[in-house]
């Protein structure tokens, strides 16, 4: 029996970086035997224009109707006027809470031949494999009162930074069980010398940790620390597990280790739904332009392979060809060196696509 993907291109570069995964998709159908239908849906400011909102009824039918969800970008100036829940970054959290996506997998992988395309030292980052788990659903983002209320002497904004221990324990648990496939060893990330919210948070990871995973290091680190050490030493790390906003903050820092945030890839798991998209945004500054790197987008499928549609053998084959095309010199504008050539979205898709049908060949 086939796979059904919904895939939700959204908005600025998302829609020319989901086109070229989905190549990379149509060599696995026709090389490999993979037998899988996508059907696309509206999310995020496309959501908006096509349905007046940013998570369409009809996208909520579909991804819950589909075996996994691949999702591009949201965002872009043109929404950003819209009353906040009608924006597309609206519409990404209400499908990560609709879905229960609590983990979030953001792996940063230092590539030998992208070793240059980073603005740090080669020999800082040579080596370098991390993998965030960011909680994904709770937290700041959702923590309730909030608002922005009109004071004596002015307005005031807020936001609540709130776990409770089941949450922390479940995202807790996803983190040790991914060291166990590493190198065991979790660093837990907190404002725990400031924050009550990650006081708890220390203690009941430690809890996790000493009840049911001994064979698992855990270290913690205050999050000030964790971005100054993410750039001294970044090979200390293996797994890092934390809170929603500090996981988006270091994610991106993360991403920087490897040359460029076009590179990473993420999967957010929940229960029952699962949902892959790169970690990068919409970068409405070029999209239409067949600039953008979709490798981004095409890793998070062959993440889809392995942990929602049984196939870790298609997976590794992917990030074979992505490695391969690298290998090959080819670069979108944000890997290239000064002065050294660039190719196109679009020619990147096509390079990993004719690479990987060369592995079916083989
Ligand atoms: C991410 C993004 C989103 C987030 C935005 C677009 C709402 O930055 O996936 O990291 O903050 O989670
Ligand atoms: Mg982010």
């Amino acid at each position: 029996m086939g796979v059904k993907i919904a895939v939700l291109p959204g908005d600025g570069i998302g829609p020319e970086i989901v086109r070229e995964t989905l190549k990379v998709l149509d060599v696995l159908n026709t090389h490999f035997g993979l037998n899988a239908e996508w059907e696309e849906g509206l999310i995020g400011g496309a959501g908006y224009d096509g349905a007046r909102d940013p998570y369409p009824e009809a996208t909520q039918r579909l991804v819950k109707a589909s075996d996994a969800v691949l999702l591009g970008a949201v965002g872009g100036p043109k929404w950003e006027p819209l009353a906040k829940p009608l924006r597309p970054e609206a519409g990404l959290l209400r499908i990560r809470e609709d879905l229960g996506l609590f983990a979030n997998y953001r792996p940063a992988k230092v590539q030998t031949q992208l070793l240059a395309a980073s603005t740090l030292k080669p020999e800082v980052i040579e080596g370098v494999d991390i993998l965030v788990v960011r909680e994904l659903v709770s937290g700041v983002y959702f923590g309730q009162p909030r608002g922005i209320v009109e004071e004596e002497g002015g307005r005031r904004g807020f936001n609540t930074m709130s776990y409770c221990e089941s949450e922390i324990r479940r995202i807790a648990r996803k983190a040790f069980e991914a060291a166990r496939l590493r190198d065991r060893r979790v660093c837990s990330v907190d404002k725990a010398n400031v924050l009550e919210v990650s006081e708890l948070w220390r203690e009941v990871v430690s809890e996790v940790q000493a009840r049911e995973f001994p064979d698992v290091r855990l270290t913690h680190m205050y999050v000030d620390n964790a971005a100054m050490q993410l750039i001294r030493a970044p090979r200390q790390f293996d797994v890092i597990v934390t809170g929603n906003l500090f996981g988006d903050i270091l994610s991106d820092e993360a991403s920087m280790l490897t040359g460029s945030i076009g590179m990473l890839p993420s999967a957010s798991i929940g229960e029952r739904y699962a949902m892959y998209e790169p970690i990068h945004g919409s970068a409405p500054d070029i999209a239409g332009q067949d600039k953008a790197n979709p490798l981004a987008t095409i890793l998070s499928l062959a993440m889809m392979l392995r942990y929602s549609l049984n196939a870790a053998e298609l997976a590794t084959k992917v990030e074979r060809a992505v490695d391969l095309v690298l290998d090959d010199g080819v670069r979108t504008a944000d890997l290239a060196l000064d002065g050294g050539a660039v190719v196109s979205c679009s020619a990147m898709g096509t390079a990993v696509a004719e690479r990987l049908k060369m592995l079916g060949d083989e």
